[in-house]
């Protein structure tokens, strides 16, 4: 079959999983290889795709096979940069989880190994791929609410304790900070919706709730991050990471490149589980009222007045199929075309980039007394060659 894509995942387990949306052999794509450190989800891997499947736990006998032409980095963060460059080398078109890297330097050297070798990047921002954000986005774009001033963002994270502060996310060695690992998403969306990069940035925020539970696991254990509804209120809680040193609640204000300001807030023990965000321009508001399809809707307010709950204008967002909202099969399904063909896309490995920047300051900021903090803007060169 002409242009045939064959697919290795590196973190088959967990979100590796999303890889599975790429698997189409009627069209020419297949997943045939899996890379993973823990048997079991290597087990799990091959009982879907089938007894062939390449399996193995060293990612570098999976990148030494020269009939894969794309890679999936799905690994803990703190390894994207090892296995993102690593694949770029060996010549694979690579998809790379979110947070791109856990440093700005780690970012820096992904951006230019990619340049250097000629191959495709993508940095798995489904965010951007989700119906009530590209609902912002085509509303802003419209020129509904004129000039765009500033944007909010409010993130209440109600399985914070069961998906932060059980594993490696609560580590800042792994992580830097959970400012940076779960609101990349979000720095990435402010970034896109209000049309500029953070310059500056400031931040305060602490560990306020989670360090005061004594139950942990043993730190020969991984930690199991999995959801319960009983695991409330959040200090009942159990069976949390022996390592805990990022923050539980976290604010941070941004001066962006264009002039617009933008501010985003995270909080790890809401009961609820959603982002709000609301973008203030010269003629108007918009604001996302829930974030799950078929539930929720985008209300615009465009005339005076007082307190109006739904906006003078609603866009309800239509249900979805797919994880995420729909967001991941859409994603990957970009990244498959992106893979096969090039062509431009909805995410930017630059705007991923300067999404870790962003969070990455602001931790810096948020542990320094809130000090203000330039982020360094991504080098020249690199920005033109992956504008081009
Ligand atoms: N875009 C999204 O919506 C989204 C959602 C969830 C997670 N993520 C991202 O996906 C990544 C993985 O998250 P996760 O929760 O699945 O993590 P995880 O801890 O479950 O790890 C993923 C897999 O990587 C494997 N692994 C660990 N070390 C490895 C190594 N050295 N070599 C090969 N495999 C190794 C683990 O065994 C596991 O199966 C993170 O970067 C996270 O930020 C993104």
């Amino acid at each position: 079959m002409t242009n045939e894509l064959l697919i290795g995942v590196i973190g088959a387990g967990g979100r590796g999983a999303v890889a599975h949306y790429a698997h189409n052999p009627q069209d020419g794509v297949r997943l045939v290889a899996g890379a993973d450190t823990d048997p079991a989800a290597l087990e799990r891997f091959r009982g879907v795709l089938g007894a062939d499947t390449f399996v193995t736990a060293d990612y570098r006998e999976l990148l030494a096979r020269p009939e894969i032409g794309a890679v999936f980095v799905a690994t803990p963060d703190h390894l994207h940069e090892e296995h993102a460059v690593a694949a770029l080398k060996a010549g694979k078109h690579v998809y790379l989880e979110k947070p791109m890297a856990i440093t700005v330097t780690g970012c820096d050297r992904i951006l230019r190994t990619a340049m250097e070798c000629g191959r495709r990047l993508y940095v798995g921002h489904n965010m951007r791929h989700m119906t009530v954000i590209q609902k912002m986005k085509e509303i802003i774009d419209s020129g509904r609410i004129g000039e765009v001033k500033a944007g909010w963002c409010r993130h209440f994270i109600a399985y914070g304790g069961d998906a932060y502060f059980k594993d490696w996310h609560a580590d800042r060695a792994r992580s830097t900070s959970l400012l940076l690992q779960k609101g990349a998403h979000d720095i990435d969306i402010l970034h896109w919706l209000c049309g500029g990069f953070s310059r500056r940035v400031t931040a305060v925020g602490g560990l306020t709730v989670y360090d005061r539970i004594t139950d942990r696991h043993d730190p020969s254990e991984r930690g199991f991050a999995g959801w319960s509804d009983a695991n409330w209120p959040p200090l009942s809680q159990t069976g949390l990471n022996p390592v805990m040193d990022v923050e539980d609640i976290s604010m941070m204000l941004m001066e962006l490149d264009n002039g617009v300001f933008a501010s985003y807030q995270q909080c790890h023990y809401t009961p609820d589980a959603w982002r709000n965000y609301t973008v203030i321009g010269t003629e108007g508001r918009i604001e996302n009222l829930g974030d799950n399809p078929g539930e929720c809707m985008v209300a615009l307010w465009n005339k005076r007045g007082a307190y109006k709950p739904q906006g003078d204008e609603q866009f309800p967002i239509a249900a979805v199929g797919g994880s995420h909202g729909g967001a991941d099969p859409a994603i990957v399904a970009e990244f498959v075309r992106f893979a096969r063909e090039g062509g431009a896309t909805t995410t930017s490995p630059i705007a991923a980039r300067n999404s870790v920047a962003a969070g990455y300051c602001a931790a810096h900021s948020l542990r320094n007394g809130s000090v203000p903090v330039d982020v360094p803007p991504v080098d020249a060169k690199v920005a033109e060659y992956f504008a081009g």
